[in-house]
């Protein structure tokens, strides 16, 4: 993994022109435009960035300077844009109009590349950044292989050529494979960037940091101390415009089978033996190996799938939909370190708190000294809190000024300890690929493997096991997902909201 930190100028990153494929949707002027214009003002990328937008609709590249100048104003985390900064990015921002299924514009654009390439010295380096509607994927990947633009020449290594790919990555087990199938006609898996952004946010890097530079906690991650694991990824907000998308897909389609398994796969995983991008995915791929998939009972047992009362009158879902919008899982890893430890994914819509968390639950203390009926002592819980207000928390038992144990939480603040910089996820992972390091991207067997655990659990689902059960919006989700839970006398731990939970004394204290 890349260790800069700094606002220098990272040795390694060279000319390159990007390429981005859907360059007039949502995602381009919404997080890539602004996370370019941001690593332009960090002095991240270098001087001779070209960048093409490739899409279908007809318009000049000062319409298409404007239209990404508007995302800029309104999506970038650093504002006002500075007019100098921006005319930097702008004078190297470029549009080329094509179909994605006419060969043509294939054509057209290796000529452009060759002239671009001159005028900047860009040296044969290439980045294609996929952020299409995936049912275009294939064809782009087809066509950019037709007119030879994946190809790495041989005996010109360093112009390498490289993709992002955005996800879903596949519908399913079978859809996935076909997919990496084709990419691998063109490009080799050193080339393909499979992108979740989780991965580019602050804590979820920080988790090796954590638990493999601290001695202190690996000794205790293990099922002889965790009593069990909670991972939550909930949002307030609703499908937002992306009705037509996301009654396809389903919360876990979503986010389970990308995020909430990323974040699970970094928690469970062994101690890499480098740090660098294979060992790390090699280690994260051994949990999911050794996670089975689940027998339509166990899914009836173990998964719950909840709707929003009033998403089936959302703008472009079907009214009978049956689609879900929350989904609570309990797996099980069968290895040495977790066997009978259940890690419990959670994460849905039209939550009432916005905020992503991992918990670890250790085992309660022996209760021989405090087991007094009004002496309730408390697990102690570690919590790596991935947004908002990024930090770790470990909640530990303390006495009160009387004679109360209360829970207590011991709080570490990103934005408290190292200041507010915190680079959008984007910006990390555009960054990542254009210095050639794939650690925070995901490969063919990582995105395989969670795709065969999602498998078994939307097939119990199609046969109805369990049946779809309602929510009303702004709760936490179904009574089924409490008492999963409660059947193995756990409770689902409330998000925290602020860097220190609230403590609560009893006045008389
Ligand atoms: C995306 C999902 O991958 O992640 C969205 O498609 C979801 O449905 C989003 O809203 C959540 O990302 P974040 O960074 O806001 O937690």
């Amino acid at each position: 993994m890349q260790t800069w930190t700094s606002s220098k100028l990272p040795e390694s990153a060279e000319p390159v022109i990007i390429t981005i494929f859907g360059a007039t949707g949502d995602l381009t002027a919404r997080k890539l435009l602004p996370a370019i214009y941001n690593l332009t003002r960090d002095g991240l990328l270098h001087d001779n960035t070209v960048i093409v937008g490739f899409a279908r609709r007809a318009k000049t590249d000062e319409q298409f300077r404007n239209e990404m100048l508007e995302g800029a104003e309104k999506f970038s985390r650093s504002s006002p844009i500075v007019p100098g900064i921006w005319e930097k990015v702008a004078g190297k921002l470029f549009y080329h109009q094509s179909t994605f299924e006419n060969s043509g514009g294939y054509t057209r654009l290796a000529k452009r590349f060759e002239q671009l390439d001159k005028q900047y010295q860009i040296g044969g380096r290439r980045l294609f950044y996929l952020a299409t509607s995936p049912s275009e994927f294939a064809q782009i990947i087809n066509h950019l292989g037709e007119a030879r633009l994946g190809h790495i020449d041989p005996f010109s290594a360093a112009a390498w050529r490289r993709v992002i790919v955005e996800k879903p990555f596949g519908r399913d087990l079978a859809t996935a494979c076909e997919l990496n199938r084709q990419i691998s006609h063109v490009f080799d898996e050193s080339q393909i960037y499979r992108i979740d952004h989780y991965l580019g946010k602050q804590t979820v890097q920080n988790m090796l940091v954590f638990r493999f530079a601290n001695g202190i906690f690996e000794p205790l991650w293990n099922r002889n101390y965790v009593d069990h694991v909670q991972i939550t990824v909930s949002e307030t907000i609703g499908v937002e415009g992306r009705g037509a998308y996301y009654d396809t897909a389903g919360a876990l389609r979503d986010m389970v089978q990308n995020h909430l398994m990323q974040l699970l796969t970094l928690t469970a995983m062994e101690p890499p033996v480098t740090l660098d991008g294979g060992a790390i995915r090699d280690e994260k791929v051994k949990v999911l190996r050794a996670m089975q998939p689940l027998t339509v009972e166990e899914v009836e047992n173990r998964t719950v799938r909840g709707q929003y009362v009033g998403y089936r009158q959302e703008n472009r879902v079907d009214s009978k939909s049956e689609t879900e919008t929350f989904a609570a899982v309990e797996l099980l890893i069968d290895n040495w370190r977790w066997q009978g430890v259940p890690f419990y994914l959670r994460s849905g819509k039209r939550m009432p708190k916005q905020g992503s968390e991992i918990c670890i639950h250790f085992k309660l203390s022996p209760g021989v000294l405090f087991a007094a009926p009004d002496k309730h002592v408390s697990n102690n819980v570690l919590v790596l809190r991935v947004q908002p207000k990024e930090g770790i928390s470990l909640l530990m038992n303390a006495k009160t000024p009387g004679s109360r144990i209360v829970p207590a939480h011991m709080d570490f603040n990103y934005d408290v300890a190292f200041g507010s910089y915190s680079p959008a996820a984007y910006e990390r992972l555009l960054l990542e690929a254009i210095l050639g390091d794939s650690t925070l991207f995901i490969r063919n067997d990582e995105v395989e493997g969670a795709w065969r655990m999602m498998d078994s659990i939307e097939s119990g689902w199609a046969a109805g096991k369990p049946p779809l059960v309602m929510y009303p919006a702004g709760t936490w989700g179904p009574v089924e997902a409490a008492e999963l839970l409660c059947r193995n006398g756990h409770a689902w731990d409330a998000l925290i909201d602020n860097s220190a939970r609230e403590l609560v004394i009893d006045a008389e204290y």
